[in-house]
């Protein structure tokens, strides 16, 4: 067992937390938000994410798992983890580094001669290099380690618990060794149970994960680029998927064609890692990422002219229904969510949109005041002379197409995600596109 602290409360923070206190350790949980904290300590999860309230209540009740918004508890523990978020800079495409380093800052001087931080936040590479020297001007006897974090979002319990694989960056010499047993330690139970680990410098573990997002983007913008020729020549891009995806050197997952990624993490972290590259005098490496971004881009303004294409020409004074508004399914992020661009194109463009989800509607109204919102299908898509499936929940892609052609105005689908079965939906009487 080791004493822990994690710092940042996130998304990745306290899944981490409850993680980690769930694998044997105890854990401290610290972030500036007093309600997140506030929230978390009595056991409600602040955002949705599957197995996540069951798994934070148990390690709760075993005494293993506290938060708290001082940084003080952090003291005495051995391993910190620093998990706070790296958004997108406003008006550029660096990241904005400025939690990183102030929660570096704020735990120097709780550090004591032996400790270990690791960096668990996606960073610009040469960035753990820096907050190295940052941690040692104030204790010279701590290291830092760099261990990138892959969960994905309504995945995150799992992929905390068993992960693909463990990515340890760490320092030369023996600060590295004893930096790694440290980490050994506290991944125990996966590393027992095969999950592969490959340990690197500081600068390739960065480098990872700039890497493995760039790859992930890029696969969804491949697909999406043979979308677009398929839809010139009336070719099945998801056929064509399929067909590509069982050659296992290509493999089917990330293939997925229709209105691309957003979320949190893909679109930032390519934009983030060509301005790095740039920085290092590598830009030329990079600029495909910038092709892999507009083809993503693309899609959205595709969507907005396959509505006005499906209403006949023209969306002004069309009721149109959107079926999700969070980035993705299971998740109630909207961060750079497609659902909500495109819904936001379609309302400047004329049309009134109401848009539904089954957890991002809280998130949504907040950040959307513009938009308008319901809580169910049934509200949303009344009268409705279009429906779009912008996010594939499973609900919706289990809807039955007479039930929901008994409440529309017109019976007009358009999946944007190519999650609905065509034939289904045709043979119920719906004008189906995706
Ligand atoms: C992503 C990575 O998958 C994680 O490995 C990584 O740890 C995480 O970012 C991060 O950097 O923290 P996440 O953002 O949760 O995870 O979501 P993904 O499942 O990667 O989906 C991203 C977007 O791509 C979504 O909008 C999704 O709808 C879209 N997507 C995904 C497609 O359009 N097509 C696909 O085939 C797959």
């Amino acid at each position: 067992m080791t004493a822990l602290s994690v710092i940042g409360c996130g998304y990745l923070g306290a899944v981490h937390a409850a993680c980690m206190a769930k694998l044997g350790h105890d854990v401290v949980g610290i972030d500036v938000d007093e309600a997140k904290i506030a929230s978390l300590q009595a056991g409600r999860a602040p955002f949705f994410e599957p197995g996540f309230p069951e798994l934070l209540a148990e390690s709760l009740a075993t005494g293993r798992l506290s938060f708290t918004t001082d940084m003080a508890p952090a003291q005495g523990r051995s391993v910190h983890f620093v998990c706070v978020g790296t958004p997108q800079r406003a008006g550029e495409f660096a990241a904005d580094l400025r939690y990183v380093d102030a929660s570096v800052d704020s735990l120097a001087p709780f550090l004591s001669p032996g400790d270990l931080v690791v960096g668990k936040s996606t960073v610009p590479v040469g960035t753990a290099a820096r907050l190295t020297e940052v941690v040692q001007a104030v204790q010279p006897e701590a290291n830092l380690a760099w261990n990138p974090e892959f969960l994905r979002e309504g995945f995150a319990v799992k992929d905390t618990l068993t992960p693909d694989r463990l990515v340890y960056g760490l320092p030369a010499g023996a600060a590295g060794d004893r930096a790694k047993q440290q980490l050994d330690e506290v991944y125990a139970t996966p590393l027992s149970t095969g999950t592969p680990l490959v340990t690197a410098d500081l600068a390739t573990a960065e480098l990872v994960k700039a890497a493995a997002n760039s790859f992930l983007a890029t696969k969804i913008s491949f697909i999406n680029a043979m979308a677009e020729v398929c839809e010139a020549t009336g070719a099945d891009v998801t056929l064509l998927a399929d067909a590509i995806g069982h050659d296992p050197r290509i493999g089917r997952r990330f293939l997925n064609a229709g209105l691309g990624f957003g979320g949190g993490c893909l679109p930032k972290d390519i934009r983030a890692f060509m301005a790095r590259a740039g920085e290092l005098g590598a830009d030329q490496a990079l600029t495909f990422l910038r092709e892999i971004d507009a083809i993503n881009m693309r899609r959205r303004v595709r969507m907005v002219d396959l509505a006005r294409e499906v209403c006949g020409g023209s969306i002004v004074g069309a009721r149109i229904a959107v079926l999700g508004a969070a980035f993705k399914p299971d998740s109630d992020d909207i961060r750079d969510s497609p659902a909500l661009n495109v819904s936001a194109q379609m309302q400047l463009q004329g049309a009134t949109v109401v848009v539904t989800d089954p957890e991002a509607v809280t998130n949504a109204r907040k950040q959307w005041p513009g938009l308008r919102f319901a809580d169910t299908v049934d509200e949303a898509a009344a009268g409705a002379d279009l429906v779009l499936l912008l996010t594939e929940w499973r609900e919706y892609v289990e809807i039955d197409p007479t039930e929901l052609g008994r409440i529309v105005g017109e019976k007009r689908m358009l999946d944007g995600r190519n999650a609905l079965q065509p034939s289904v939906w045709r043979s119920a009487g719906w004008t189906y596109r995706a």
